[in-house]
Formats: structure tokens, sequence, C-alpha cells
């Protein structure tokens, strides 16, 4: 039998398909999502139809790509050291998909039109492809390392805000408050008086798939992970933009407190956090 030939080309096809077919899945089950159970907390939702997402998006990969690593939120086990067990193989593996089924599990269950599908291919910790889609506007995101970020078809370029006054910026509340709130809080003090609005949509990959869109100038959010994270960062670092930690560092999937916008107001974002110590927990 030969051996498939693989391209970057079959790779970010896969991962459109695969996107494609779970948000038609996901969509159909709005209002009907069967059990919602709570993980860590009572904010912390998830349902049958983020399973079912999950596990669907592992079977059509694994089939094409049986040798490649799978990152997923819901398989993630929720033990610390089991977790960091999964997180270290993950970071060793030549190539990794990092997934999140549904990113914006608490809008899905309540009916708002905002979530989307994450898919991102990494090669020794590098992305190099990245789809978001959206089924409820039947949007898809997608980006190839130096090859541009596309919304269906279209090349996109980030905003071209220059001052935080003209910014339209985004941020959101993870579920581990007891962390995270208190610099959120102060950064968001800060931040609204400054900018032109903010607005708080519950879906990160989404938001940072706007900032690329150039429909949002830029986004902030302390203590995520890599599968909320991975196919935005590309999308806005194709789309002209820039992606780092809240420190200012270069994103890896290791970041969990992102700062992501169009560039030119990056270093403002940044100051901020730093003068009210928005910037979040150390890890
Ligand atoms: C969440 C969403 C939300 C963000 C949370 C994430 P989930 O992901 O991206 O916008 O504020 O931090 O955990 O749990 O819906 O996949
Ligand atoms: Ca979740
Ligand atoms: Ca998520
Ligand atoms: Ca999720």
């Amino acid at each position: 039998k030969p051996t498939p030939i693989v391209t970057s080309k079959s790779f970010t096809a896969v991962a459109i398909n695969t996107a494609a077919r779970a948000g038609e899945w996901i969509k159909s089950k709005l209002g009907s999502y069967g059990q919602l159970n709570l993980k860590a907390s009572g904010q912390d939702l998830v349902t049958e139809v983020d399973k079912g997402s999950e596990a669907m998006i592992r079977k059509l990969i694994t089939t094409y790509f049986p040798t490649h690593t799978f990152l997923g939120e819901e398989s993630v086990p929720l033990d610390t050291a089991a977790r960091q067990q999964t997180f270290a193989e993950a970071a060793e593996a030549e190539y990794v998909w990092v997934v999140d089924p549904i990113d914006g599990t608490t809008n899905f269950v309540h009916g708002f039109p905002f979530f989307s599908i994450s898919i991102a291919l990494a090669h020794k910790g590098e992305v190099i492809v990245g789809v978001v889609y959206d089924p409820s506007r039947d949007e898809l995101f997608v980006a190839e390392k130096g090859k541009g970020a596309y919304v269906h078809g279209k090349r996109m370029q980030v905003g071209p805000e220059k001052q935080l006054s003209e910014s339209l910026l985004s941020t959101g509340f993870p579920v581990d408050h007891v962390h995270t709130l208190p610099p959120n809080m102060r950064a968001l003090q800060a931040f609204v008086p400054q900018v032109r609005n903010i607005r708080t949509s519950g879906s990160a990959a989404l938001h940072m798939a706007y900032v690329a869109a150039g429909r949002l100038s830029g986004f902030w959010e302390v203590g995520l992970n890599a599968w909320d994270t991975a196919a935005g960062a590309l999308l806005i670092q194709e789309a002209g933009g820039k992606v780092t930690d809240t420190r200012g560092e270069p994103y890896t999937l290791a970041c969990r407190h992102i700062v992501a916008t169009n560039g030119h107001i990056h270093g403002q974002v940044l100051d901020v956090l730093e003068e009210v110590d928005g910037q979040g927990p150390a890890s």
C-alpha cells in the first residue's frame, strides 16, 4: 500500500472539513443538548454535545492522521497530576491537534449564538494550521503558517486603530474566578474609560478570529488554555496582528494569559495591564 502524500494543504483541508461537520451537528443540537454537567464549579459547564463534538473531531482527524497526537479540552483529565502529564506528552509530540469542540459552551447552553469550534495543528510546538468555525453565522476563519488568514476565502487584515481611544476591545471571564477575577476587575476598570468600548461575548477563539478580521482591535484574557487560543493566535499573526502573553513574551501553546491585538495598540494594552497589575496569576 503506498504511503499517502501528506502536505500542509491536506492538513488544512481536514481541519476545515472536520470543523464544518462538527459545526453542523452542534447547530442541530441547539436547544436539545441532553444532560448538562458541571465540571469544577457551577460556572464550568459541559454538555453531551461538547463530548460528542470532540469524539467526532477526534475520530475524523485520527482516521486521516493516526500517528498524530490529539489534545482536546473534554478529554484532558481534571486531576492536576494527570492533566500535567497530558500536557507534557502533547508538548513532546511532533504533530499535535489542539481542539476546542465548543468554545463558548455557556452561550451554546443559553442559545446565545456566539460559539465556535477551534481546531489547530502544531508542529514541534509551532501552530501551522488554525481554523475557527462559527456555525451560527456560517463563518469559517482559516490560517496557514506563512500563507495568510482568510474568512470564507477572503484575505483578512487586522484593524487600523492606533490608539486605545479608538479601539474596540474584548475580554472574557474564565471559570477559575478565585485566581482570575481580581486582575480582571482591575484591568476592566482601567480600560473602560480609555477605550471606545469593550465586548465580552463568551468565545475566546471567536474573539480572536474577530481581531484577525479587524472587527475588534484587541483581546486580552487571563487563565485560558491552548485549545482556546491556538487557532486564533495563528489567525491574528497571519492577518498582521500580534499575540503575546500579558508580559509581552511571544505566544506559545503554554501561554495562559493572552494579549492579542492589531499590533498598533499592543504596547498600550500591555502598559495598562502592567500599571494596574491586571496580568493575571503567575501561571
Ligand atoms: C470559555 C470561553 C470563554 C472564556 C473562558 C473559556 P469554553 O471556553 O472561551 O469565552 O471566557 O475562559 O473557558 O469552556 O466555553 O470552551
Ligand atoms: Ca469548557
Ligand atoms: Ca474554550
Ligand atoms: Ca470548550
